[in-house]
């Protein structure tokens, strides 16, 4: 029997047009060992669009792609184009609209890829579930008196009930299936009113899970735990901002921003989910064919967990991390001279040649 998925693609910008196609070919290879095929409709929203129709998407751009199983997304930013105006043209709609309140991103020392940190080895295994949708990055405030010396601005951080309920639950499921512990980011000694409520969801969500051992630490002494000792997190739930902080420290812990992959959930699925590497589009090195792809690739395997083949996903998993482990072929972000091309050429190899 073959099951047949539609994939919306949204390359972007810069590197995140050459490593889309790679992702895309280790999708087919793995779909045709397990009945699985991927159509695909690809977009060009970008700030190369921006700059050529005022808009990173088109005014109906997210009625085109919510009816797709899931969304796979390149980077997106471009100098010339402020950040925020292509963080909240096209990603951030896409994950406040399809209510992907869940942002999880696997931090893992590979094989073959050393980490910064002369400490970190193969125990470094663990994963960031960051709100998504909420919190810090909200569009509530304003600005006043521009221009004059008492010039002001305001933002406000939104904590809903409902909001933190949901992604607590998600990261204490997500412990308790991988027979872990969770540790929550918090800075209630500082911020006192979100974090306190923070910290008392929390501790009702842990009573929902009593067998999933828990603590909370302050952000800025979690983050130099997890440079001094990235082995003993297994699960850590942050809040937008934290967690967005915290997922890029660990990835760089991890060897490489090139290999880090991020889900965007909606785990209700009433909506696509969308899955994206964690780097942006490398404009130092846009356009020379020498991206590494791993990041878009295991992203690409997350996908195929979400959308319930876990088989196929570890498949994928289990190619690149035997060409990581078994030979010396990199791309020049981790010190080789393979271009994304030929590492790519590798990893199919080792996707259709394994049993
Ligand atoms: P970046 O991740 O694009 O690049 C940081 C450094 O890492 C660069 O030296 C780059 O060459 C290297 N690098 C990143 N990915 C790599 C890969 N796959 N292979 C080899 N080397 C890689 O971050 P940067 O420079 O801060 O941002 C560039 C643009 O990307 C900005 O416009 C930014 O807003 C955007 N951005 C977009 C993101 C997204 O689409 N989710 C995330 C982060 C940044
Ligand atoms: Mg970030």
């Amino acid at each position: 029997m073959n099951t047949r998925y539609r994939i919306a693609l949204i390359p972007g910008d810069g590197i995140g047009t050459e490593v889309l196609p790679p992702a895309r070919a280790v999708l087919d290879a793995v779909g045709r060992r397990h009945g699985l095929s991927f159509g695909y409709d690809t977009f060009d929203w970008s700030c190369a669009r921006y700059r050529a129709e005022g808009a990173m998407m088109p005014d109906d751009g997210l009625d085109r792609i919510r009816h797709h199983d899931a969304v796979l997304l390149g980077a997106v930013g471009w100098p010339g184009v402020p950040d925020h105006v292509s963080l909240w043209g096209l990603l951030i709609p896409i994950r406040r609209q399809f209510r992907q309140y869940v942002n999880l991103r696997p931090i893992k020392v590979l094989d073959g890829v050393p980490s910064p940190l002369a400490g970190a080895t193969g125990d470094v295994d663990f994963v960031v579930v960051r709100e998504n949708v909420e919190g810090e990055y909200s569009e509530i405030g304003g600005r006043l008196n521009r221009g004059f010396p008492d010039e002001m601005a305001v933002q406000e951080a939104v904590f809903t009930r409902p909001g933190v309920e949901r992604v607590l639950d998600y990261a204490f499921t997500t412990a308790r299936r991988r027979g872990g512990d969770l540790v929550s980011a918090t800075k209630s000694n500082g911020i006192v009113h979100t974090m306190p409520f923070w910290d008392e969801l929390v501790r009702e969500a842990a009573g929902r899970f009593p067998e999933v051992a828990w603590r909370q630490e302050h952000i800025d002494a979690l983050v130099a735990k997890v440079v001094l000792d990235p082995a003993r997190f297994d699960v850590i739930v942050g809040s937008n901002l934290f967690g967005d902080i915290l997922s890029d420290l660990a990835a760089a812990v991890a060897g490489s921003i090139g290999l880090a992959p991020a889900a965007n959930l909606n785990p209700e699925r009433a909506y696509p989910s969308m899955f994206e590497p964690v780097h942006g589009s490398a404009p130092d090195i846009a356009g020379q064919g020498t991206a590494n792809p791993l990041g878009a690739i295991w992203s690409a395997s997350m996908m195929l967990d979400h959308l319930g083949h876990p088989e196929a996903a570890a498949e994928v998993f289990d190619a690149f991390t035997s060409v990581l482990a078994m030979t010396g072929v990199r791309t020049r972000d981790l010190g080789g001279t393979a271009s994304t091309e030929d590492f790519t050429r590798l990893i199919l190899e080792a996707v259709t040649g394994s049993q």
